[in-house]
């Protein structure tokens, strides 16, 4: 399942920070507010529990989070997507995992791991702003599975086809919720149109 956004807002916000003009600091507002609207939409089916409380005037039934939420950021780009959404759910636990793009094979090498022995969530939601070969998103949820994992959401900004193709292909049951799926990779690995380096943007460092 893929899911491109057709939120005005996201549309609105994504444009802005694709703008090559776009210096860091605007940069990481424009990331953490798209992280928050993308996981509005991306928890939507979350399920919840039935419960009551009181209120000044009497009881209202309500609900709470049925299942407890792990997010799962990949270093470094993926670190600009946590905090929007952590604040809107506090409870929720913080595995990161470090992955980095080998520049000249474009395949994902794996650095920082600190996930305990059995799963401690069951929810996680993978946090990486491109999908670009796919080849981060495939080696995360490997190891999410391999960890024990049950259910897995991956919420990214910008993905191109080949890596839709790449990550369906191998995690079928993993939904992608995306802002837009853009044109496709250019000859070194990098999203057409995009937005460049997301962890350089970010971080100020290109
Ligand atoms: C970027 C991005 C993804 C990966 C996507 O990270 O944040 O993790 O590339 O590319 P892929 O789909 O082809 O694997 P990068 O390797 O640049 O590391 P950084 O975030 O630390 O800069
Ligand atoms: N990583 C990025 O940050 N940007 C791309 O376009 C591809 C991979």
């Amino acid at each position: 399942m893929v899911f491109e956004s057709k939120h005005p807002l996201v549309k609105h916000k994504l444009t802005l920070l694709r703008h090559v003009a776009t210096e860091p600091k605007k940069f990481r507002e424009l990331v953490r507010e798209l992280a928050m609207l993308l996981c509005y939409e991306a928890t939507a089916d979350l399920g919840v529990n039935e419960i009551s409380v009181p209120t000044p005037m009497g009881t209202a039934v309500g609900s709470e989070l049925h299942d407890k939420i792990g997010l799962i950021p990949v270093l470094r780009a993926g670190l600009g997507m946590v905090d929007g959404i952590w604040e809107m759910m506090p409870s929720a636990e913080v595995w990161h995992i470090g992955l980095y793009r080998d520049e000249e094979t474009l395949k994902p090498v794996s650095y920082y791991n600190k996930l305990p022995t059995s799963p401690t969530v069951e929810v996680c939601l993978v946090l990486d702003p491109m999908l670009a070969t796919g080849g981060s998103a495939v080696a995360t949820i490997d190891i999410l599975k391999k960890w024990g994992a049950k259910r897995i959401k991956y919420v990214g900004i910008l993905a191109a086809p080949e890596g839709i193709a790449a990550l369906h292909g191998a995690h079928p049951d993993v939904a992608i919720h995306i802002a837009h799926i853009d044109s496709h990779l250019n000859e070194i690995g990098y999203i057409v149109p995009g937005l460049g380096d997301a962890g350089d943007r970010q971080f100020g460092t290109a």
